[in-house]
């Protein structure tokens, strides 16, 4: 059995585990993975600052995110497409979340339904949505949310027209997936995969197939959604979407600080500052390395939320220290889960929430709400 210690020795069993058309989705980012690439590497260039004989007896991780009581300040973030890297997953995932004290967002694009993850679980979790083109199935969407007691709606602004990958394209990673002897070879190759995904029923986006107009089964699924994000998509459709939802909003996917102005007009209570984990504008910075002028022009008005890159809770320290409230893992997760299930998101929950006490503490500091960028060195500083 394999010794794990870190987030990157579950993207090692994760690997040897799924089949490489679904490894590759969430192991890659868009065009030639700039950004993604730069998501992480920044985090590595930012340095801590120690501090000794500060008494570390008394420590918490506790905080609030959208007024909402959690563990630690991590959240789950939404991934489509989750079912696919372990059956189930979304509610595997929901469930280690709930575990963990912290919450999970689950993803328009998910396989398990909004209905079918709440049936399987007691705690309220998030939910992500797409604007599509049909609004009468976006507002369907929300009110099914609603109805499921989701407790905070996850607006995504930054796919109206989906960024391109190129592992896709060459995986030929399609839905509903193509059986050519390739694919049926790459599953082949992962018996256990194969064994756990006949035992369930959840095989296509649980949130379009049968809900949407005109998807009525998977023949009729990949035509639809080739179609549906809206390109005209625009901030007064923020608007009405805060109106049906009426319950805590934040907007995903800010990375502009003009973008992020134009936000405090829409009354959402907060921004998550994101470029979807590099897989839409190949070549826009870093989530990280954006930060802090963001939390400069609108920190003081709107709760701040980021992700992209977290791979630790060293990460996870990093973005609280540079004025984020909440922190979101994508990756981190998924390796967990894709690696082992539920068990695996807990183990990558665990290993976040250690590296994050112990780096606060080797940095002298006692609550999360204490870290600041004193705890850093300035920009510039010389090695
Ligand atoms: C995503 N992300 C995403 N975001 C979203 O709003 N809706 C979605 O359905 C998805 N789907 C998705 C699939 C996969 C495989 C990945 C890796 C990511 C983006 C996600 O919510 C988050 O922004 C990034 O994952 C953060 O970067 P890290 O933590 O993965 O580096």
């Amino acid at each position: 059995m394999a010794v794990v210690c870190e987030i990157r020795d579950l993207e090692r069993l994760a690997r040897r585990r799924v089949p490489k058309m679904f490894f590759d989705y969430a192991n890659s980012g868009a065009w030639t993975e700039s950004t993604y690439r730069a998501n992480s590497e920044d985090f590595a260039r930012i340095k801590l600052r120690q501090r000794v004989a500060v008494d570390m007896s008394d420590r918490s991780l506790e905080t609030t995110l959208v007024g909402q009581r959690v563990s630690m300040p991590v959240v789950l973030a939404p991934v489509g497409l989750t079912g696919m890297q372990y059956p189930d997953g979304e509610i595997a995932a929901a469930r280690a979340a709930a575990a963990a004290g912290v919450p999970y967002t689950l993803s328009t694009m998910s396989i398990c339904s909004i209905e079918t993850v709440a049936a399987a679980t007691t705690t309220p979790f998030w939910f992500q949505l797409y604007v599509m083109r049909d609004r009468d199935f976006v507002g369907s969407l929300i009110d099914r949310a609603k109805a499921a007691g989701c407790s905070a709606l996850v607006l995504t602004l930054d796919l109206q027209i989906l960024g391109q990958r190129h592992n896709d394209i060459r995986n030929g990673l399609s839905t509903p997936p193509k059986f050519t002897p390739k694919h049926l070879w790459q599953m082949a190759t992962r018996p256990g995969w194969c064994l756990r995904m006949l035992r369930t029923r959840n095989r296509t986006f649980g949130n379009i197939v049968g809900h949407a107009k005109g998807v009525d089964d998977l023949s009729s699924l990949s035509s639809w959604t080739s179609q549906q994000f809206d390109p005209r998509l625009s901030w007064k459709d923020i608007e009405w979407v805060k109106q049906r939802w009426g319950g805590p909003l934040i907007l995903k996917g800010i990375l502009d600080v003009e973008d992020a102005r134009r936000a405090l007009d829409t009354g959402a209570d907060a921004i998550s500052v994101s470029n979807h984990g590099g897989r839409q504008l190949d070549g826009a910075p870093s989530s990280i390395s954006v930060l802090p002028e963001i939390v400069d022009a609108v920190g003081d008005r709107i709760e701040i939320h980021m992700d992209g890159g977290v791979r630790s809770g060293q990460d996870v320290l990093k973005a609280l220290c540079l004025g984020a409230k909440g922190v979101h893992i994508g990756r981190a997760y998924i390796y967990g889960l894709a690696a082992m299930g539920g068990p695996g998101v807990s183990l990558a929950l665990d290993i976040i929430r250690k590296e994050l006490d112990i780096t606060m503490a080797l940095c002298g500091e006692r609550r999360v709400a204490d870290l600041s960028r004193t705890n850093l060195y300035h920009e510039g500083r010389q090695d």
